[in-house]
């Protein structure tokens, strides 16, 4: 039985370019995930989108002294872009401002409103006396009353993770000035997550969450320890979703982007069922109990999706909870935190236009921040990529195949297989029972075991000697050569689909194994200008140990992957000084 999968990947704020953490802690391995159960003939939904509202938003357009969409135009574009040449497999990348989702958020706040989850109340809210204006979150820094960190954040401290309102900070300052803020009192909408307790508690209990990562887990216990408040979830401010509401006290508000971003898993499945001309499917996914929803997320971001958006869920009513959400930890560069500020970071871009993506896809998928924070090298990335992608992988696919085609033509009759024939095929079957968790570095590695051993055991008996002195043996060795090959493509698929797919070529297959993502116009019913990330993944295919067929034509082999040469020079600021040979 097929199952629907929702893959739901954190949307990225469009206020700047993306970086290597982006695709290393949530992109790359919610592809992946894709991908697999794809291969294993579930119903995958992958969607997300730029986040286009919040103060990220708005201080870069203050920055540059321009309008918001200005800078989401920008950074969707570059998104979009990104995205595509590493091959993420998208059914919809879409964005928040549209149409579409302000629908969607503006029904989502109506109905919770009607369920008795939304009330106004009195709130506090930083204010600036110098500057006369309100001061949004990410303005006003302070103490962490729950860990003390000096330097927290309006809504969260980026220290402990916690989520508070400005009021709660002790000696709450502007950023702007460092002028002490105050506090006006003005009415805000809460989500009532004090009476959302109850039924989020039964949720989280009602299965056993083991399976959750141990941060996810932590996390989410030990905020609940401490019982749910009611949060604030809209803002003073001029830019985002408008409050659905009549009253001319709320016409300078908006809602609060936290609120509306989560709202975008939901309104962008919509946006998909209805480009594709099936209005209603988006409920095989949404209003099926039974479908798998996964978060793929930055540790960062567990409170809004373990706990907010599940409770806005239980509160509108109807749509499916959580399965799973795989928050990653940090992705560093040469082990130091990312920092923009101080012009600290590896932008995708950089990468996109100097290396193939599978080799990027590689080290990016075997470093990635599964459980503790990792960090990109590039002396690891040279390394890795010279010693595994290409001396094992590369090697194995290029002998086997060469012989093949040189002294066959197509793949050979083998005799009957020896012990050492028999152990290596049946090594290759294994790890199509085991694969398929939301961990991914233990199966590219194990993968990459098998493409060790089978190059041993290549150069163990020696086919090239054999053609001439036992062809009844050189035919065995090469044939299961092959067929080991063929396995490792779909092995590797999920993480290296632009080169499974040449391998699958080469074998002499025809077909698509590894979709790619295309680009397209969104269509919006208002025609503003934009596109999106969208593919055709075709029907589920199957997920098992291939058996190629004796004489099916094998193709003349050609070089998948690169070797790379690094000059130590400043590392990673000088990209643009790494040598190619072939
Ligand atoms: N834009 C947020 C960030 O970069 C993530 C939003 S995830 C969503 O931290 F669920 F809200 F969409
Ligand atoms: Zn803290």
């Amino acid at each position: 039985m097929a199952d629907n999968i929702l893959v739901a990947v954190a949307w990225p704020y469009a206020n700047g370019p993306l970086h290597v953490g982006h695709i290393a802690g949530t992109l790359l391995p919610a592809d992946i995930f894709a991908r697999y159960h794809r291969l294993r003939g579930n119903h995958v939904l992958m969607v997300s989108g730029s986040d286009c509202h919040g103060t990220p938003i708005t201080l870069q357009a203050n920055r540059e002294g321009v309008a918001p969409e200005e800078v989401i135009r920008r950074y969707h574009a570059s998104f979009i872009e990104t995205i595509r040449s590493f091959g993420i497999s998208f059914d919809l990348f879409t964005q928040t401002y549209t149409p579409n989702h302000y629908a969607c958020s503006r029904a989502f706040f109506l109905k919770l409103l009607h369920n008795g989850y939304l009330r106004r109340e009195g709130a506090l809210v930083s204010y600036s006396e110098s500057l006369r204006r309100f001061l949004p979150d990410r303005f006003v820094e302070g103490i962490c009353p729950n860990c003390g960190y000096t330097k927290a954040r309006g809504d969260q401290c980026d220290n402990c993770g916690t989520l508070h309102d400005p009021s709660q900070l002790r000696h709450p300052h502007s950023t702007l000035d460092a002028a002490p803020v105050t506090f006006r009192q003005t009415e805000h909408f809460v989500l009532a997550l004090d009476k959302l307790e109850p039924k989020l508690r039964e949720w989280l209990n009602s299965r056993d969450r083991s399976y959750w990562r141990t941060n996810t887990f932590d996390f989410t216990s030990n905020w609940l320890r401490e019982g749910l408040h009611g949060r604030s979830i809209t803002r003073d401010l001029e830019w985002g979703v408008p409050v659905p509401v009549k009253e001319e006290d709320f016409k300078d508000k908006r809602i609060y982007v936290w609120f509306d971003a989560v709202i975008g898993y939901y309104s962008a499945a919509l946006e998909w069922a209805e480009r594709i001309g099936a209005p209603e499917r988006w409920r095989d996914w949404w209003q099926n109990p039974d479908a798998r929803h996964y978060y793929f997320i930055g540790k960062d971001n567990i409170p809004f999706h373990t706990i907010i958006w599940p409770a806005m869920l239980i509160g509108y009513g109807g749509l499916t909870l959580p399965h799973d959400v795989p928050a990653n930890e940090f992705y560093n560069l040469e082990g130091e935190k990312m920092s923009t500020s101080r012009g600290w970071a590896l932008w995708a871009q950089d990468l996109q236009d100097r290396f193939r993506p599978d080799a990027l896809r590689y080290y990016l998928a075997a470093s990635a921040p599964e459980g503790r924070d990792t960090s990109w090298y590039w002396s690891e990335f040279i390394r890795r990529n010279n010693d595994e992608l290409v001396a094992t992988w590369g090697n194995l696919v290029h002998r086997v195949i060469n012989l093949a085609h040189q002294h066959f033509g197509s793949v050979p009759q083998p005799g009957d297989f020896s012990e050492a024939d028999r152990t290596i095929l049946e090594a290759g079957g294994a790890p199509f029972r085991r694969l398929g968790r939301t961990q991914q570095r233990r199966p590219l590695q194990e993968a990459f075991g098998l493409a060790h051993r089978t190059n041993q055991y290549i150069s163990e008996q020696e086919p090239w000697k054999l053609v001439k002195s036992n062809p009844l043996r050189a035919r065995t060795v090469i044939y299961t050569g092959l067929q080991i090959i063929d396995h490792l493509k779909t092995l590797l698929c999920p993480f290296l689909p632009f080169s499974s797919q040449r391998v699958h070529e080469l074998l002499g297959y025809a077909g698509t194994i590894a979709p790619l993502p295309v680009v397209e116009e969104a269509n919006d019913p208002e025609g503003c200008n934009r596109t999106v990330l969208t593919g055709n993944y075709g029907e589920p295919s199957c997920w098992t140990p291939g058996a190629i067929p004796v004489g099916q034509t094998i193709c003349a082999p050609e070089l998948l992957f690169e070797k790379l040469e690094f000059e130590k020079t400043d590392e990673a600021t000088e990209v643009s000084k790494i040598r190619r040979h072939g």
